[in-house]
Order: structure tokens, then sequence, then C-alpha cells
């Protein structure tokens, strides 16, 4: 049985631009943003508030909230942006934001890699970032990384990836994301991963599912996601994306990919393809390069 409606999360402005080797100038940003907005797209994920040493192609985020701000007002206050930390959240209350997200790994080596932290300290990092969240009436996304499989570890056994993920919930995000950042991940193994967090009283509700398409999966398990019931997807216009820090990380899922195969199930999205499309051919115009997106491709030439 098939959802009859999933909510398309994206994350191209985000994931996407984060990884471009271009710092991609803020109104080509905002540009990218509106035009996602008008295509429909539900939730779109905007910036992040992380150290601008770590992510110089993002550390105009302020200005860009603040761009959008006066541009779109309470659409752009929704949108979702990273934070790390406590300084994050500041930096996003003080442009009066409502939905965050926070990132961890289920893993030890990316825990330190992508967030100068032991496994332990990254939850006592969250803990008062998503406490003061909550308490000021924000929406919180918690995003887990390395699910399926980490570059540095090997193998990520599925109840380790149920234990930090519940620890999130736990402290208060309201959604799961559980991310396979370098793409390993294969339809059986996404099945087995939603029933051991049912077991653990996690129901697809409170999931959503983040793939990156390095091994070309990203579909299949996305249908195999469907299949047991999970009805948020982050994907990113194009397919841009990936994680600087993580090695052999490429990009995510791609949102007209994702919109292509939905259509054609009959689920309901609310997003205009050719919309989606018109945005990844301005985006590749932009960073001077061609798409990653099959159905980009096909439909536009580009
Ligand atoms: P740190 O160096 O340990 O920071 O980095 P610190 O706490 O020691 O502070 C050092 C300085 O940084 C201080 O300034 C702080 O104020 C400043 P000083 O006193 O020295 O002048 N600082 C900040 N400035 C601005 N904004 C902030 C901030 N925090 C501290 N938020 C930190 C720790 C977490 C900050 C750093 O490691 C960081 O920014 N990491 C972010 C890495 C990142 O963005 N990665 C990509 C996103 S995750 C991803 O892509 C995966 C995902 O897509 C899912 C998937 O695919 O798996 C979500
Ligand atoms: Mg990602």
């Amino acid at each position: 049985p098939m959802p009859e409606r999933v909510t398309i999360y994206e994350v191209g402005p985000r994931d996407g631009l984060q990884n471009e080797s271009a710092v991609v100038p803020v109104a080509v940003k905002a540009e990218m943003i509106t035009r996602l907005l008008d295509a429909g797209l539900p939730v779109i994920e905007a910036t992040s508030f992380v150290h601008p040493k770590w992510v110089p192609q993002l550390a105009d985020a302020a200005e860009l909230m603040g761009l959008l701000v006066d541009r779109i007002g309470d659409a752009a206050r929704r949108m979702p942006v990273l934070v790390p930390n406590e300084k994050g959240l500041d930096r996003a209350l003080d442009l009066g934001l409502e939905h965050v997200a926070v990132f961890g790994s289920a893993t030890e080596t990316f825990a330190q890699k992508n967030l100068n932290r032991s496994y332990d300290e990254q939850f006592a990092m969250f803990e008062p970032t998503v406490r003061r969240a909550r308490d000021a009436g924000m929406d919180v996304r918690g995003y887990l990384s390395m699910c399926f499989g980490d570059p540095w570890e090997g193998a990520v056994p599925v109840e380790q990836v149920v234990r930090a993920g519940v620890r999130l919930l736990e402290m208060g995000a309201g959604q799961l994301s559980l991310g396979d950042t370098i793409g390993v991940a294969t339809a059986g193994h996404v099945q087995a991963m939603v029933a051991a967090f049912a077991e653990a009283g996690v129901g697809v509700d409170r999931l959503a599912m983040h793939f990156h398409d390095t091994y070309g999966q990203a579909l299949a398990n996305t249908h195999a996601a469907l299949q047991v019931g999970v009805t948020t997807f982050d994907a990113s216009a194009g397919g841009l994306g990936g994680c600087p820090y993580a090695k052999s990380a490429t990009g995510n899922l791609a949102t007209e990919d994702l919109v292509w195969m939905l259509r054609g199930l009959g689920v309901e999205t609310g997003v205009d393809l050719d919309a989606v499309v018109d945005t990844t051919v301005f985006m590749a115009d932009a960073l001077g390069k061609s798409p990653a997106s099959a159905v980009a491709r096909a439909l536009a030439g580009a």
C-alpha cells in the first residue's frame, strides 16, 4: 500500500549549496528559494547557522534570511535552518525564525569530523539547544548522519542508529531524519531500519528519509520506504549536494526525480514538476555545470 500523499522536504539551498566549490551570490540563493517556494515545495531548508569557517558557502546565512524575511515574511520565518549549538540557535532567534534542525551522527568518527565533538559531547551540545528552541515555540528537526554506513567505521548496526535517534527524539526533536550520508543504503536495509524504529516505539509519522544518491539507490530506497509507510522525504533540486566533512558523499536524491516517480505512482506532493526543473536549469546556469538529475536532463535537455 502506498501513502496517498507525501511531504517533500527540500534541502537544495542548504545541503546542495554547502558542498559547491563556488560560493553562490546571496541574490541567486534568494532567487533559488523563492522559485522553489513557487514550485509548491512545502518545506525548504534555507541555510545553516554554523561556524562560517567550517562552511564558508553558507557564511551569508543571516544576510540571506534577512533578505527573505523582507521579501516573503512568514514564509521565510517558517523555513528550517541548521543549528549545531546554542550560538547557532541565538542567530536564528535574532531573526525571528521558527524552525531549526540539529544534526547529530550515529557514529563516533563523524561526530568528531563534522562537529568537533565526541559522540556523547554532541548530545550535550544539542540538549540545551533543543530545549531552548522548544521553549521558544520553534519546530525542531533532528538529523542523524551515517545511519546506513560510515566511510571510516564501515557498517553501522541498526540498533546503534535507533539508540542515537531515540536520544534526539527524547530530547524534544519533533521529527527524525535518517541520513544515508554516503548513499550506501539498499532497499532491504531501509525497511529493516524502519522496523527497528517501530519496535523501539518510533512510528513512521516521526521519521523522514534523507538519501544521497552516491550508489544510484536513492529512488529504490525511497520506494522501499514508501511501502512501509514513510511519508517525508528529503530531496534537493537538481540533485545538488553532499557533505563537506564526509568522504565520498555526493548529491541528494534529486527533487525532480522524486516527483517524477511519485507522480507515476499517483502519490500527491503538491509540487509542480516543470517549475522544479526550471529551477534546476536556473541553478545549473548559475553554477556553470549540468545537473546530476536524470529527469532534468531528459525534460530540459540540460
Ligand atoms: P568548534 O570549533 O568546536 O566551536 O566548532 P566552538 O564551540 O569551540 O567555538 C569556537 C568559535 O566558533 C567561537 O568563536 C564561537 O563563538 C564560534 P570565538 O569565541 O573563538 O570567536 N561559533 C559559531 N559561530 C557562528 N555560528 C555558530 C557557532 N558556533 C560556534 N553556530 C561547530 C563546533 C559545531 C560550531 C563546528 O564544528 C561547525 O560549525 N560544524 C558544522 C559542520 C556542518 O555544517 N556540516 C554540514 C552539515 S551536516 C550534513 O550535511 C549532513 C546532513 O545533510 C544529513 C546527512 O546527509 O547525513 C544534515
Ligand atoms: Mg545530507
